[in-house]
């Protein structure tokens, strides 16, 4: 009883953890949100993202914007490459393919003058859902619980 239930249990964990691993979403600037002054870069620096994962733009509707660009519109401040402008204040952007991406604030000089410009590179997915779910870790996972469960019969 106790092996089962403990199998159950560890199973449904290793999936609930493959399913955060595959799809994680990141809200830019965390707490503080799409604002002035922030150092995104700083921000993006020690986080790894893949293709599923979303990013999240949390700013009072109205005062700032979120343009995606390309890599010169990036560099310049310039909204001409402009591929798409959200305005909703809570704007998810999904990320769908691999490769860099770029954001910026289009309103006054937001982007130029007060940092609002964020970098990140999208990876493919297949290495972080092969680790993910491969069965190796399920086998490894049924084979601990049901160990952990033999011992828990011993011990109780
Ligand atoms: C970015 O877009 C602008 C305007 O469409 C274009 O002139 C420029 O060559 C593009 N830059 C890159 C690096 O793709
Ligand atoms: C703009 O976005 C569309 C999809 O929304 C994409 O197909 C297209 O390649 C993008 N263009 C540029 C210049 O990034």
């Amino acid at each position: 009883m106790a092996a089962a239930r403990s199998t159950i249990i560890f199973i449904s964990t290793i999936f609930l953890l493959a399913t955060s691993i595959s799809a994680k979403e990141y809200v830019v600037g965390d707490g503080s949100g799409w604002t002035l002054d922030f150092d995104y870069q700083a921000w993006a620096k020690d986080k790894v993202f893949y293709v599923g994962d979303k990013l999240v733009f949390n700013y009072a509707s109205g005062t700032h914007n979120v343009v995606k660009v390309n890599g010169t519109g990036f560099q310049q401040c310039s909204t001409s490459s402009n591929n798409g402008t959200l305005t909703s204040g809570r704007d998810v952007i999904p990320l769908q393919t691999p490769g860099k991406k770029w954001y910026i604030c289009g309103v006054a000089k937001h982007c130029e003058s007060r940092n609002m410009k964020l970098v990140i590179t999208v990876l493919s997915q297949s290495m972080s859902s092969a680790v993910a779910i491969s069965p190796v870790s399920i086998t490894y996972g049924i084979v601990a619980a049901l160990f952990s469960g033999l011992m828990l019969t011993f011990l109780v």
